[in-house]
């Protein structure tokens, strides 16, 4: 009997060797600078109740309302994978009570979500985010920190054709201004019925709609940002002020609109230039009213989520990525069984100092061994075999131009294995 292979379920992001160590390493680099910040980490489940997210991200929203995957467990519950990190954050905050502690809470979090979209380049069912949250401070200077968190996780990959798009979505005293007008001028244009239910819970919606007739009616619709009220004009501008002085540059997008129903105030967006149709490579802002919504006390927030997968892209698309940047240091080739035992402690000691090293293992002939070793990529290689041991001496073969020095075995381990 054959069996059939099975395929991994449609529209997934999976990274395997060699891709995955660029995964990991962009992964890694986009979330330190919030670990520098005192951010500490929230490792929270992948399915919530769904209540969690259809009160805490919307029912205007799509995420919301096509693309959950929902399902009942075996008790009967409603449960929803995450397809985001902030309601889930919140409800660890309330549930563990670290809205009673010290103030701000800075929390980062990392790991996989799942939304039911379309899959196309950029756009998976599973991706990967990292994400940080700071809850329960107002100060403007939070919010420079937080998008300046995200915006060195971008630098630190060395990206460069990105722009950070800002807007402020205002107090509720200024949207509930705004939305007044925004219905009534929303009331003379025929829409169908889902577009004017999704408008009657959140007209700003509108403003995503990525229909041409829908785009090119809401061409003179009333801004949020000519609602603003002092308290939010004056919150934004400083907000602007922190983010000159840190020479973060950023463009004002009066008509940008998250996907998510929580969010107030400042809201931001970096886009990528090389990426096509799915180019937010980020995204976040203030969601001042989430907590109490969720059960908890009225405590404000800020954080943002961005896309590893997309960023990954990204950094593919500008050349940053060097292909030897993840291969190992060094390359042991044993040649029978006592260079085999040697090479074991041999590698394990030369670890210790940080150093990538491989063992060619298998006992193959030289010759397949060092073809292995070329493979590998690795910027250095040692061959081992008898008479290397009875000497006492190895060559450490430089493989970028096929230069050897000798070296005394017993000194390996102080060797740095660096160009
Ligand atoms: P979001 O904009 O929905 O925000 O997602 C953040 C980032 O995740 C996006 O900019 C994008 O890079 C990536 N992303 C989203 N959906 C997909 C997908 N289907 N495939 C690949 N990448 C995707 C949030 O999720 C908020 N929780 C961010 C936040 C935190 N706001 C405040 N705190």
């Amino acid at each position: 009997m054959k069996y059939e292979k099975i395929q991994a379920p449609k529209g997934v992001s999976e990274y395997v060797p060699p891709e995955s160590a660029a995964f990991e390493w962009v992964r890694e680099n986009l979330i330190t600078p919030a670990k520098l910040a005192g951010y500490q980490l929230m490792e929270l489940p992948v399915f919530e109740d769904t209540a969690l997210f259809s009160r805490g991200v919307g029912e205007s929203t799509d995420v919301v309302s096509k693309e959950m995957y929902t399902f009942e467990d075996r008790g009967g519950r409603s449960i929803t994978l995450r397809p985001e990190g902030t309601a889930g954050v919140m409800r660890a905050v309330i549930e563990n009570g670290l809205d009673r502690g010290q103030l701000p809470v800075r929390a980062w979090y990392s790991g996989a979500f799942f939304r039911a979209e379309r899959p196309q380049a950029g756009r998976y069912r599973q991706f990967y985010q990292v994400g940080v949250e700071a809850i329960g401070l107002d100060d403007p200077a939070i919010d420079a920190e937080v998008i300046s968190i995200a915006d060195q996780g971008f630098k630190n990959l060395g990206l460069k054709n990105y722009r950070l798009e800002i807007t402020s979505l205002g107090d509720a005293e200024s949207r509930a201004a705004h939305r007044v007008d925004l219905q009534k001028y929303i009331s003379k244009l025929s829409l169908d019925e889902a577009t004017a239910a999704r408008a009657q819970i959140n007209p700003l919606r509108l403003f995503d709609d990525k229909r041409d007739e829908i785009k090119k009616s809401m061409k003179n619709a009333p801004l949020l940002m000519d609602y603003l009220n002092e308290k939010s004009k004056s919150h934004f501008a400083q907000v602007q002020s922190y983010l000159d002085q840190l020479g973060i540059s950023y463009v004002i997008n009066p008509r940008m609109v998250r996907g998510l129903d929580y969010y107030t105030g400042t809201t931001f967006e970096f886009i990528h230039e090389d990426l096509g149709a799915q180019s937010g490579i980020g995204g976040g802002g203030r969601y001042d009213g989430l907590m109490e919504i969720l059960g908890g006390q009225s405590l404000s927030g800020i954080g943002f989520g961005l896309g590893v997968d997309r960023a990954l892209l990204a950094a593919r698309a500008e050349g940053v990525l060097k292909d030897d940047q993840f291969s190992s240091d060094l390359f042991i080739i044993p040649l029978g069984e006592q260079a085999k035992a040697i090479a074991l402690s041999l590698a394990a000691q030369i670890r210790q100092n940080g150093v990538r090293t491989e063992i060619a293992l298998g006992d193959r002939a030289l010759k397949g061994a060092m073809k292995a070793a070329d493979k590998s990529g690795s910027r250095y290689v040692i061959v081992l075999g008898e008479s290397e041991i009875a000497a006492g001496n190895v060559e450490i073969k430089r493989m970028s131009d096929g230069s050897s020095t000798s070296v005394k075995i017993a000194q390996l381990q102080s060797v740095t294995f660096t160009d």
